[in-house]
């Protein structure tokens, strides 16, 4: 049966939303009718991703900022309500950056990147956000991850900086509740052909048992993570607030915590890294 959702006449923001899962996130909602746009450093991901999306049909424009920096998160969201000619309805942050690497192979500034990104990026967009979220109905999705709660060696920087980006979304399920606004996260299982897989399973042989690890037995798609976030931001998920939802086949019950030890032993040889 072929999913689908009715998101014409809805205004979506996807920051990070130039390749890979938030890329998936915004085809899935460009596909769907609503007026969708990207944000990422590189104009080059942008202009390539706006393309993508105006293929699908979609009215699409992008802009280009680092989530570190408040001052240009808060012009490119102003920018995206004057193309949007109204609020924003789904805000999806997803922003993110990953290394593999063990506490002692990071620098400070390694670290920093990080939890820069991932965590106070997600701060910067939820506080210049706020006042240009339909209110109330607004939808506000944060991309997590499964380092946010399974404590992942290699994943120090990742795992602490989603566990806050989670209490960012449950934080704040309270504080705009009043306003009419959900905020969510989905964490995403190991999904197909990412950047994020290349870094975290970087050979054929670990990329095949973490697919064996998963309980449905497959690797998810970024269209997997779209349905969810449709799902979420539809009249379906109408009285969902507060979650962290894991989209992942079932990974996080178990076979990530012992797939991914195996996969920290590789990258000890790898890397020379390691106790
Ligand atoms: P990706 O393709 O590298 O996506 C990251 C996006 O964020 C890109 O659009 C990137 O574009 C943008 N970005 C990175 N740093 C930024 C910054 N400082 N400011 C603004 N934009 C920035 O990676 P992905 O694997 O699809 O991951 C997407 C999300 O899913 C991340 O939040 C990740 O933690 C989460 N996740 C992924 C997996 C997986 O299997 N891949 C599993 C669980 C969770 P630019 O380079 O142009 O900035
Ligand atoms: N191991 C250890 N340290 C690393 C590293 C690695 N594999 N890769 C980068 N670093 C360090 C750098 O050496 C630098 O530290 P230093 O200044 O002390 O030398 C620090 O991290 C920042 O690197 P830099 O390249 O200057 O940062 P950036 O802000 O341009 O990029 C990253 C941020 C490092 C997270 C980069 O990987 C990135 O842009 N990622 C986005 C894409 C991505 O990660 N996708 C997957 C999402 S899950």
């Amino acid at each position: 049966m072929t999913m689908t959702f009715d998101f014409s006449g809805k205004n979506v923001f996807v920051a990070g939303g130039t390749s890979g899962i938030n890329f998936g996130v915004a085809q899935g909602f460009a596909r769907w009718g609503a007026k969708v746009v990207v944000a990422s450093r590189k104009q080059d991901k942008v202009d390539a991703a706006v393309q993508g999306l105006k293929d699908l049909g979609a009215e699409a424009t992008g802009f280009a900022f680092d989530v570190r920096d408040y001052e240009a998160v808060a012009a490119g969201l102003k920018g995206a309500v004057d193309f949007f000619g109204g609020s924003i309805d789904v805000l999806i942050s997803g922003a993110a950056g990953n290394f593999p690497a063990r506490l002692m192979g990071m620098s400070p500034n390694a670290i920093k990147s990080v939890v820069d990104i991932d965590l106070l990026g997600t701060f910067h967009v939820m506080r210049a956000a706020h006042e240009h979220l339909t209110q109330p109905g607004a939808s506000v999705i944060n991309i997590s991850a499964p380092q946010a709660y399974l404590p992942m060696a290699y994943q120090a920087h990742v795992c602490a900086a989603k566990a806050g980006v989670d209490m960012v979304t449950r934080t704040l399920a309270i504080e705009w509740g009043g306003d009419g606004i959900r905020v969510n996260s989905i964490v995403p299982g190991p999904i197909a052909g990412t950047e994020g897989m290349a870094r975290l399973a970087p050979t054929p042989d670990i990329l095949s048992a973490v697919e064996k690890s998963v309980p449905l037995g497959r690797l998810g798609q970024t269209d997997d993570i779209a349905k969810a976030a449709a799902m979420l931001s539809s009249d379906a998920g109408a009285y969902i607030s507060g979650v962290v939802l894991p989209v992942d086949g079932g990974w996080s019950q178990e076979g990530a915590t012992s797939v991914m030890s195996k996969a920290a032993k590789f990258m000890d040889k790898m890397t020379g890294q390691g106790s």
